[in-house]
């Protein structure tokens, strides 16, 4: 990372450079990258604003989650060939403590990239956000907003898959079609519809009793004038405010008093004590077909940078990842 990217793209202050690769010591791992995670809130830490994560320092690599394949071990339960993942991010080797990364379960039967995506930080997020906060009931109406993304994708099948009504809002007929296909009782390209507000009132016309948001901005302030007496708002993302000069906030924020709106902002982070659950429930719905999920894959570390900024313009359906050429 050479600069602050401020109003400029990621890819403008992100060099791709060579560095030696030492070899493992006792206790240690020599790891090839073969996936890598594109995840909204780098660009918070790009930037060094206040969010989920620490800011990334100035003229080191960015880290995050990467799904890596062993080639060299000093540790006796982890071999090589082995599937682990790291939080060591953009790199396409490493060498790390073997205490440092989580050996992947095999047994699941799905590939890999998946423990970036549906059984990653992304489906994990979805799951706490929708099942342990929002948790919504039979016939009650749930929206979600970057419904055609990794996160949103996943929460909105959960919410339909607990007898909900579900509405999705995402930015292409493509991602509405997907959401249609899994199941979505009405997805909406908030891109092209005139009147928004209407749309989501003509669909919903009780109101909301949950909103899932992974967005902000604009689509909150709707969600909140869409809002029944006492709904739920599960605050999980607000993607329009990440880059500050395209910020706006929701101008009816006084209703949640008038609505008695209950909000649960939350880190995904703060919940590892529900993974366990998280893969056993998740492995079980996708093996019984109740979930699908979907990525978008960009090839090689040269293009990272451009995904992450692509992933702000919405080319994204379901998971943004980077693969390197290492894949079995
Ligand atoms: N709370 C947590 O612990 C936690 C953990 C992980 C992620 N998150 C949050 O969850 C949200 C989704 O993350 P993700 O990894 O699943 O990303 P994602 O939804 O797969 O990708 C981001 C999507 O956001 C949409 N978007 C981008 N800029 C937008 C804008 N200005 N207005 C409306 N939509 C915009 C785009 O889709 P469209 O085509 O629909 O515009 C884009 O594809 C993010 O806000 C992220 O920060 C929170």
């Amino acid at each position: 990372l050479r600069a602050r990217p401020g109003s400029q793209d990621a890819a403008s202050v992100i060099e791709i450079v060579d560095a030696p690769l030492p070899d493992p010591g006792p206790g240690q791992l020599r790891i090839r990258n073969i996936a890598m995670s594109v995840d909204p809130y780098m660009r918070l830490c790009l930037d060094g604003a206040a969010g989920p994560a620490a800011a990334f320092a100035l003229g080191e690599a960015l880290p995050g989650m990467a799904i890596g394949i062993v080639e060299e071990s000093r540790v006796a339960d982890i071999a090589a060939g082995d599937v682990v993942s790291s939080m060591f991010g953009w790199r396409e080797a490493f060498v790390a403590d073997a205490d440092m990364v989580e050996k992947l379960n095999a047994a699941t039967g799905l590939p890999p990239r998946a423990f970036l995506s549906v059984l990653g930080g992304t489906g994990f997020t979805a799951y706490v956000g929708m099942m342990h906060l929002g948790r919504p009931q039979p016939g009650e109406t749930v929206l979600v907003s970057g419904a055609g993304g990794a996160v949103g994708s996943i929460a909105a099948q959960l919410a339909r898959m607990q007898g909900a009504k579900t509405l999705a809002l995402a930015g292409s007929d493509a991602k509405c079609a997907w959401l249609r296909g899994a199941g979505i009782d009405h997805a909406i390209n908030y891109r092209v519809v005139e009147d928004l507000d209407g749309a989501l009132s003509a669909a919903a016309p009780e109101g909301l009793d949950l909103y899932f948001d992974n967005v902000g901005g604009g689509q909150f302030e709707t969600a909140i004038s869409l809002a029944r007496s006492r709904a739920r708002f599960v605050e999980c993302g607000m993607i329009s405010t990440y880059v500050a000069e395209r910020s706006q906030a929701p101008r009816n924020l006084v209703q949640i008093i008038a609505k008695s709106i209950t909000i649960y902002g939350f880190t995904v982070v703060d919940f590892m004590d529900l993974r366990e659950w998280f893969l056993a429930d998740m492995t079980g719905w996708i093996r019984d077909g109740h979930i699908r999920w979907e990525e978008t894959v960009y090839e090689g570390l040269d293009r990272a940078p451009g995904a992450l900024d692509d992933m702000f313009r919405g080319a994204n359906l379901g998971k943004m990842i980077v693969s390197l050429d290492a894949a079995p």
